[in-house]
């Protein structure tokens, strides 16, 4: 068996092993649910697998989809020992439960594109009919809760609703975060070495604002008005509106096409309110402290994202393929999360420096379609050269290709079938 062979293999054996029955959990112990994003990363793994199934992926996330439209970051589907802060945590009524928050909306552009590459077009049509309006409701719930004053960029307001929870471009915000006074046990420190996971003092904030969530009843324009952590997260925002014009476009493929003035319009102010945060000397976009009113001047990965929206302009897109080519001679094994001569730059810690394999597919994905297919291509070798060292982990010290984080982790074995192999 080749080695292209073997890693196929095992890549299907990674979804096939955390396939609970209709939704795959990120990876067994440490992330025992359904997770928003993780989910449709996974779902274009399934499509290699089977086509039904990648369907199923999103109509099991679907399940926890709240009425306003908001898709939470996490659905309960069963309760586990393995997570904290499960179900009993946050507050949520309904079945499934889930928690309060969400996560990059990532799934129209994931559906598109499965779509597309599917053999059974019946079964996708029909898939699709049944999605679009959800992923529309679930657009709008971004636009009316998160961007109440129409600025051009959503609002998010906690670290996990990044997805890149612990990167130090959060910090000051976070620190400005009360820490939490109830005692609490964390379970992700039974699965991962500490040093690849986010500090206590990180983890009091982040449980601090469960509660404040959950005591604002969840109401957007209390928690607009006063949650101690508010960004401006320009990865976040940057998937909305790819994930916007995605929506726009599946729009024009199904029986009844829906009313889109307010998406079109959300999305028409999107690329000048991304565009706003690029920084000339830094040649990358960077997030904002909303509390502050100001830019954060640390690098990160998230900060190349506006090419996989297409917000860039050319001439950004010039500046970002060189900036790509350098970060990748600091740590050649992938794109790091945070750029390695930051001072808050931690190889193996989680948002800190690792490098992901879903986040350099986004950032390649952009760069092809700016013409940069060479800097793609370094980042597509890049990202090879780590599973051929070091297999299906979490996320990858962009120094060495060591594997961090939980093992056998299906968003990069979905990323692995879907681009690498
Ligand atoms: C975790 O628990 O580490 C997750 O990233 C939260 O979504």
């Amino acid at each position: 068996m080749s080695q292209t062979e073997h890693l196929i293999t095992e890549a299907k054996k990674v979804l096939r092993d955390n396939d609970l029955g209709g939704y795959t959990v990120p990876t067994k112990g440490l992330y025992p649910f359904q997770w928003n994003w993780d989910a449709g990363i996974t779902a274009l793994g399934w499509l290699y697998i089977d086509e039904r199934r990648a369907w199923t992926e999103f109509e099991m996330l679907f399940e926890g989809q709240w009425k306003n439209g908001m898709v939470p970051h996490v659905v309960f589907h069963q309760d586990s020992d393995d997570y904290f802060p499960g179900p009993d945590q946050w507050g949520v009524k309904g079945t499934p439960s889930t928690t309060s928050i969400s996560q990059p909306p990532l799934l129209s552009t994931m559906i598109r594109i499965i779509y597309e590459q599917s053999m059974d077009k019946e079964l996708a049509k029909t898939k699709l009919n049944e999605l679009l309006p959800k992923l529309i409701q679930y657009h709008e719930w971004w636009y009316r809760e998160r961007d109440p004053e129409s600025t051009g960029l959503v609002s998010s307001y906690h670290p996990w609703e990044s997805g890149m929870d612990n990167s130090p471009a959060w910090d000051d915000v976070l620190a400005r975060v009360p820490q939490v006074q109830r005692s609490y046990q964390r379970r992700d420190l039974n699965h991962v070495d500490s040093d690849q996971r986010p500090l206590k003092e990180q983890y009091d904030r982040y449980i601090y604002l469960v509660d404040f969530f959950r005591d604002n009843e969840f109401d957007y324009q209390k928690i607009y008005d006063n949650c101690p952590f508010h960004i401006k997260d320009i990865s976040l925002n940057a998937v909305l509106q790819r994930g916007t014009k995605d929506i726009i476009y599946l729009n024009t493929l199904v029986s009844e096409s829906y009313d889109l003035e307010g998406l079109e319009k959300a999305s028409s102010k999107a690329d000048a309110a991304l565009n706003a945060l690029w920084d000339q000397d830094k040649r990358v976009f960077l997030n904002k402290d909303n509390a502050l009113n100001k830019s954060i001047g640390i690098r990160t990965s998230g900060g190349f994202m506006p090419l996989y929206s297409h917000s860039a302009t050319v001439e950004q897109a010039k500046m970002m393929a060189d900036e790509v080519k350098k970060w990748l001679v600091l740590g050649p094994k992938g794109l790091a999360s945070t750029h390695p001569l930051e001072e808050s730059f931690d190889s193996k810690r989680y948002w800190r420096g690792p490098s992901w394999l879903h986040i350099n597919w986004m950032i390649a994905d952009g760069l092809k379609h700016y013409g940069h297919d060479d800097v793609a291509e370094e980042l597509r070798l890049a990202s090879r050269s780590i599973i051929d060292q070091s297999g299906y982990w979490e996320y990858f010290d962009p120094i060495t290709g060591e594997g961090c984080g939980g093992s056998d982790f299906s968003w990069t074995a979905a990323i692995a079938l879907h681009w690498l192999l």
